[in-house]
């Protein structure tokens, strides 16, 4: 097992009989569309060799070369008859007219957003196949079931399932950006893993909580021993720790933990912030103090993500929170967190807007306010403070009351 800079080059992988792992392990990639990638990706495709050959996806622009080196270790890429298409987004379908080069006579198999995100994004001149919910192709010996799982991550998206090797093509669902040697989720560190596994998910799809319940819901029926994303590793041994993660994660389960996330100028905002945890951490609850900047966003809505509550503090600026304060609430905003509370708090020299700024973005984002938000002018003083501590203690006795562990 490597993680981190080591370049190694994989080779393709027999996951199952006539089945592949035929993608690209990504070690450099260090920010995905902003999301911070410290441990690299990978952009997983599936290749199946039966008396039909059908590809699973391809992998983010750049990488076609190592694609085809591994489809060409199983089989012909001329010969390859159908590219199944569950996911649009480029990382995943950004090599698709190289493939298509190469075997112009496939058929590309996509929902029919997906065909429509295909067809814009690339121009080519294919045959489509569209499927929906229920359809099924034949390859031989292995049969494919198509489920349509709009706005997982995409209206596009669907999931692919292969009932006589209980295989599920799930694309970004149940995905980590992990970059790795091995394949398999037993090979690599647990709790890596899983921390990879939320980060993706605080990140990526938090807000489509509602959908995830849904899809766990439709999936559940299906008897599955393998479940392959789009990236990461693939679940065997640990399926179930994955599945009872996401029905958690789906809800955004609260455990008793309180977040202070706050930007300060001269100190008087962090010392609000820390008076706040300190206070929240006599309850007995977890306590996590992050300043923006040395946190960057990625790990500080993982962090929100099973948080029973949260506070957020700026200095006022110019009439306004600090950009790295609006730029938190406006990434959190998109991810529309749920199963939280919160306040505000900061310090200003004359207007003092922030607070209330901060206070209605956090109201935007479903987070119910449970405290007055705190200003001080200049410095806090020891009424100010005394405050911070009560809401403090406010907030940790809330976040005691969560039943997640
Ligand atoms: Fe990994 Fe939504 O693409």
């Amino acid at each position: 097992m490597v993680f981190g800079e080591d370049l190694v080059v994989m080779r393709s992988v027999e996951i199952s009989p006539q089945i592949y792992w035929v993608g690209h392990v990504d070690w450099t990639v260090r920010n995905f569309h902003g999301y911070h990638t410290d441990r690299g990706s990978t952009y997983n495709a599936y290749l199946i060799v039966d008396e039909k050959v059908a590809l699973i996806d391809t992998v983010k622009g750049g990488y076609s070369e190592d694609l085809l080196d591994k489809i060409s270790e199983r089989v012909d890429p001329g010969k390859i008859d159908y590219v199944i298409s569950n996911h649009t987004e480029p990382d995943h379908s950004s090599e698709i007219a190289r493939v298509m080069e190469r075997a112009p006579q496939a058929e590309v198999i996509a929902t029919e957003k997906g065909r429509m995100g295909l067809e814009k994004y690339y121009r080519g001149n294919w045959n489509y196949r569209v499927v929906k919910t229920g359809d099924q192709l034949s390859l031989g010996n292995n049969t494919l079931q198509f489920i349509s799982t709009p706005m997982l991550h995409w209206p596009d998206s669907m999931f692919t399932y292969v009932p006589g090797r209980k295989i599920l093509f799930s694309m970004d669902a149940f995905g980590q950006h992990l970059a790795s040697s091995s394949r398999y989720d037993e090979e690599v560190d647990f709790d890596v893993l899983m921390m990879e596994a939320k980060t993706y998910y605080a990140n990526i799809i938090m807000h489509l909580g509602n959908t995830v319940a849904r899809t766990l819901k439709q999936a559940s029926g299906l008897d599955i021993a393998m479940i392959c994303p789009s990236h990461g590793q693939i679940w065997r041994k640990h399926i179930a720790d994955i599945v009872a993660a996401y029905q958690g994660w789906a809800q955004c389960q609260a455990k008793p933990k309180v977040v202070v996330i706050y930007d300060t100028m001269w100190r008087s905002t962090e010392l609000m912030a820390e008076t706040i945890a300190e206070e929240a951490a006599i309850e007995g609850v977890e306590v996590q103090l992050l300043r923006l900047g040395p946190n960057d966003l990625t790990l500080l809505v993982t962090e929100v993500l099973d948080a029973a509550a949260i506070a957020v503090g700026s200095p006022t600026l110019n009439n306004h929170m600090l950009p790295s304060v609006a730029g938190f609430l406006t990434y959190l905003k998109g991810l529309r967190p749920k199963n939280k509370v919160g306040m505000t708090f900061g310090s200003f020299g004359w207007s003092g807007e922030a607070v209330e700024q901060m206070a209605e973005m956090l109201q935007g984002t479903r987070v119910e306010l449970v405290a007055d938000n705190i200003s001080c002018q200049f410095r806090p003083d020891e009424a100010e403070l005394e405050r911070c501590r009560n809401i403090g203690r406010e907030l940790g006795q809330i976040a005691a009351q969560a039943d997640s562990p």
